[in-house]
């Protein structure tokens, strides 16, 4: 790894961080569950109780991480952070909630990947506050019992249809984050131009905005990678609908915000697969992806955008992945 790939990496997560909005004033869309989620902070800051555990769903890139953090901010309490996977027995568990004070906030990303065994230590630790170890083996084995204290749970899942069902039960409030409007993302866009200090007019933003995928997360990087282009190429200062259209045309982003992927999946099932239903397993051998990747960031895309249905039989393409891919279905199911 050369130092200018060290220096480019550490230089975009530090972007990354400041483009975060910090507090739910600064968080664009969403509105209905920001709103849900203002309420409970109040109310229980009202009653100086802490909040009630919190379930955000939604594909990558939406902000369920973003107000994980808001939420603590404005509840005026600590983060912990870890991730289903990271905890890998009862142990690891103990070590994080014992660290917790009072009102904080333990964050457990992708927590649909939490160990069967270490999800049912989980159960009382967020109904009674309470967590029961056992420790040493055989005849020496025995359970200590600790008093936790009233923290908050806010789990955060791309995949909420894995969720156990007792695990779902135990969140007081559960969020589904969806795909943002193409006006919310030029908000987002603009406020991070501010940010990156770099100008582009309403038209750019709205160029890249309805090239993001619905997308907060792909918005930005849309827009980093337009700046490049208009200081490199473009020699220009401001952003402008032209230049971001150059700049996305070479990252291959079509005007609907499909990519590479999107555009191999809707051939691999329009022509390889002649549109007849295909599994998600077949699909992603055929397309050289994980399946895991096409059923949490590709199909929920592609579904909310009309190109593909889910049947019990398989994914099928609809009449717009026809249209898209500028061929016609015969009768028998062959191609024009
Ligand atoms: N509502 C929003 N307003 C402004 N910026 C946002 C918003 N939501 C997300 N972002 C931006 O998008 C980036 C990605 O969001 P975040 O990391 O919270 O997504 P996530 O849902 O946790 O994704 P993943 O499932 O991949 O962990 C953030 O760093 C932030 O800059
Ligand atoms: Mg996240």
């Amino acid at each position: 790894m050369s130092d200018r790939f060290v220096t480019q990496t550490i230089h975009d997560k530090t972007l990354d961080v400041s483009l975060r909005p910090g507090a739910f004033a600064d968080f664009a869309g969403q509105v209905k569950v920001k709103e849900r989620l203002e309420l409970a902070v109040e109310a229980a800051k009202m009653r100086k109780e802490s909040l009630d555990h919190i379930l955000l769903s939604g594909p990558p890139g939406l902000g369920k991480t973003t107000l994980a953090y808001i939420l603590a901010k404005a509840m005026g309490v600590n983060v912990v952070v870890t991730s289903g996977p990271v905890i890998e027995k009862a142990g690891d568990l103990a070590g994080l909630l014992t660290k917790l004070e009072a009102g904080d906030v333990l964050f457990i990303d992708e927590i649909h990947r939490l160990q069967k065994t270490v999800e049912e230590y989980l159960y009382p630790a967020m109904e009674d506050f309470r967590l029961d170890i056992v420790i040493d083996q055989g005849p020496n084995a025995r359970s200590v019992k600790l008093q936790l204290p009233r923290f908050t749970l806010v789990g955060a899942t791309t995949r909420s249809g894995l969720l156990t069902s007792p695990m779902r039960s135990r969140f007081g409030l559960t969020e589904r984050l969806d795909y943002y409007a193409a006006e919310e993302l030029a908000r987002i866009i603009t406020r991070a131009a501010r940010i990156l200090n770099v100008e582009i007019d309403q038209d750019g933003a709205n160029e890249i905005a309805g090239r993001s995928r619905g997308t907060p997360r792909i918005a930005n990087n849309l827009l980093k990678r337009c700046r490049d282009y208009a200081q490199v190429k473009a020699k220009s200062a401001t952003i402008t609908a032209e230049i971001a259209d150059a700049a996305l045309k070479m990252l291959e982003i079509d005007e609907h915000g499909l990519d590479e992927m999107d555009k191999r999946i809707l051939e691999t099932l329009v022509i390889k697969f002649v549109g007849k239903p295909v599994g998600v397993n077949s699909l992603a051998v055929a397309v050289g992806e994980e399946p895991d990747t096409i059923e949490e960031v590709y199909e929920p895309f592609l579904i909310m955008e009309g190109y593909l249905k889910r049947t019990p039989q398989g994914r099928v393409p609809t009449e717009l992945a026809y249209k898209k891919l500028g061929v016609s279905r015969k009768r028998d199911g062959e191609l024009l």
